[in-house]
């Protein structure tokens, strides 16, 4: 996946370009590049590397032209060098692409066949050959697009500049976001509202298949046979003010920081702070038809599935089961009559969750969006939008957004249980003020963060870290691993504490750290035995318990991080900060890109 910018615009379009480039950065940032048309002339410049690269060339080589398109590339078809970059031009036609071209293979033979010579590895550049073939042959931009739509496969979106044509731009998506933005006289387009987000709020968004003409005056759309189509105006509910890194070293910092706030918000969307009444959105709200759950989701949401699978089956008192987004079809599973399938994605874009959600709709399942973008297109396919009130999440490695999702889902658990008279009025009661103490806990937690140095120097001499956890702290140590290894590359596994004995042990000696999740539960007695198991064989010992747990085995661990106390059914929401404070303070002292770690993108758009 990548991001994709283009502008029509009555000022100078690098500027604009490169402010919209750094906004879509999360998508991808391996290398970077734009092209504008100025006295009809079509020129283009691309860097390996970030934006700030990009940056230093158009200082030396500027570019003129009031509009353009630019591109942020996180590398499917190639390395990132800038032959690979985007914009791929081909004789007067650039293209930036996102997604993947599938049958690009076929149509690079058949071009190649007919004596094109192709200057990259990519598969964007056949696109740009196709189109250009038919504005050689006579075809209008018009033509050329409606012939060459219906030869891609595959999820994609694109934006199209040609040479000579300074009040044009051709979009085209199929499975893969675009937006476009209506400014006045002035057009965008952009792989999000967030890329759009200060320059215009009025949105339309394409439909799979669709492809659009993008005039200063007019936006035309098309549909996959080339009909002209009416698609809707919305106005965008994200605002440029929610965008900044305020007074923090990075975005994940303040994103951690600001999950007391994101959880009290979210919470509000479940719970009716006035009655304390648990809303159900639809399709849940017929509680005792629902046959079962099926939740589906991807990365660190789908450890926020995980821990609701225990939410939904002991509060909620229904089947609930949780795939990956990607294995989800792959297995090709069978789902029952009556059943819904909650979709959890904080970009509400990943592809894989995106997919998953069409194939339960297939079996005809009920499906509910849980999203942290409203105008996603897993919000868009879906029959009912749940939203985390996050606010942006721009840090690759998911925080507030993943807190905010547990939110909701243990409060859809708790209205689904007490609708269905799964659990009574006071456990109801129970949980809802537990859930409501949890801002505060999470600001508590987060006060002095000074105690985790120590941890830290550990952390970065060890050659193993192992995160283990049970029952519901389980999905938190999956996700302690998952955020250790995303941001600070420290080779990390997390494990169901009962599992070591099977497997990890055999790794554990001096130089392994073990990370253990341990509020002092109805399981503490069994994480006791494990840590045990582990001094035995040399492993150090990282606890992080309760004022209780501290008391029954701090002298036993070589570091211990004590939380506030908390009901067990809402621990892993607190147990999230820790481990996220981790990994944070881990890579930070160790000097890695936070933000932006290698390899990774925030937001996925391929398979
Ligand atoms: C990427 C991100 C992860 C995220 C995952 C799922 O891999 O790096 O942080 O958890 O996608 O994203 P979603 O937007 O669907 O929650």
């Amino acid at each position: 996946m990548c991001g994709i910018f283009g502008v029509l615009s009555a000022d100078p379009a690098v500027p604009l370009m490169m402010d919209a480039l750094g906004r879509l950065e999360y998508r991808g940032y391996d290398s970077v590049g734009l092209a504008t048309v100025f006295e009809g002339k079509l020129s283009r410049r691309r860097a390996a590397g970030k934006l700030s690269a990009l940056q230093k060339l158009l200082e030396r080589e500027p570019l003129q032209g009031l509009s353009g398109i630019g591109h942020t590339r996180w590398a499917t078809h190639g390395p990132p060098t800038i032959e690979n970059s985007h914009p791929h031009v081909a004789g007067r036609v650039a293209v930036v692409h996102n997604g993947i071209i599938e049958n690009h293979a076929i149509l690079r033979a058949e071009l190649s066949a007919a004596g094109v010579t192709f200057e990259s590895a990519t598969d964007t550049e056949v696109v740009a050959h196709l189109l250009n073939r038919e504005l050689l042959v006579g075809a209008t931009p018009h033509e050329a697009m409606a012939l060459v739509m219906p030869r891609l496969i595959g999820a994609f979106a694109f934006v199209v500049l040609i040479a000579g044509e300074e009040d044009l731009l051709l979009a085209a998506r199929k499975a893969s976001p675009l937006a476009i933005g209506i400014g006045d006289g002035v057009a965008y387009v952009g792989s999000d509202a967030v890329a759009l987000a200060p320059l215009t709020r009025r949105i339309i968004y394409l439909d799979d298949g669709d492809w659009a003409e993008l005039l200063r005056s007019r936006i035309s759309v098309f549909d996959c046979h080339g009909v002209a189509v009416s698609r809707p105006e919305y106005l965008s509910t994200v605002s440029s003010g929610m965008m900044g890194k305020g007074n923090f070293r990075h975005f994940m910092e303040k994103e951690i920081y600001d999950q007391p706030e994101a959880i009290a918000h979210t919470l509000h969307a479940v719970i009716d702070p006035g009655t304390w009444i648990a809303a159900l959105p639809a399709p849940l709200d017929n509680v005792n038809a629902v046959s079962k759950i099926t939740i589906l989701a991807a990365g660190t949401s789908f450890y926020a599935a995980l821990t609701a699978r225990y939410w939904f089956e002991s509060i909620g008192g229904v089947a609930c089961e949780v795939d990956l987004s990607s294995e989800f079809r792959e297995r090709k599973a069978v789902l029952p009559d009556e059943g819904v399938v909650i979709a959890v994605s904080q970009s509400g874009e990943s592809l894989d969750t995106l997919l998953a959600l069409r194939h339960g709709k297939s079996f005809y399942q009920k499906t509910l969006a849980l999203v942290n973008v409203p105008e996603s297109s897993i919000a868009r396919e879906s029959d009912a939008i749940l939203l985390t009130r996050a606010g942006p999440e721009f840090g690759v490695a998911s925080t507030k957004a993943f807190t905010a999702q547990l939110t909701a889902l243990l409060g859809l658990a708790i209205a689904f249980g007490w609708a269905r008279g799964n659990i009574k009025d006071c456990d109801a009661l129970r949980l809802i003020t537990a859930l409501e103490g949890v801002p505060s806990r999470i600001a508590r937690a987060l006060k002095d963060v000074s105690k985790y140095q120590k941890i830290v120097h550990d952390l970065l001499r060890v050659r193993d870290v192992f995160y283990l956890g049970r029952g519901l702290s389980y999905p938190i140590a999956l996700e302690g691993a998952l955020k250790l290894k995303e941001i600070t590359y420290i080779h990390a596994e997390g494990y169901a504490a009962g599992e070591m004995k099977h497997g990890p042990i055999a790794l554990i000696d001096e130089h392994a750290l073990v990370i253990l999740v341990a509020p002092s539960d109805g399981l503490f007695g069994k994480i006791a035995s494990n840590m045990s198991e582990v001094r035995a064989r040399g492993g150090r010992v990282i606890l992080l318990t309760d004022a209780k747990g501290a008391e029954e085995l701090g002298t036993a661990a070589d570091h211990l991080v004590v939380l506030p106390d908390i009901q067990p059914e809402v621990s892993p929401i607190l147990y999230a900060i820790p481990v996220q404070l981790l990994a944070y303070l881990t890579a930070v002292e160790k000097g890695t890109d936070v933000d932006q770690p290698r390899n990774l993108a925030k937001s996925v758009t391929v398979e």
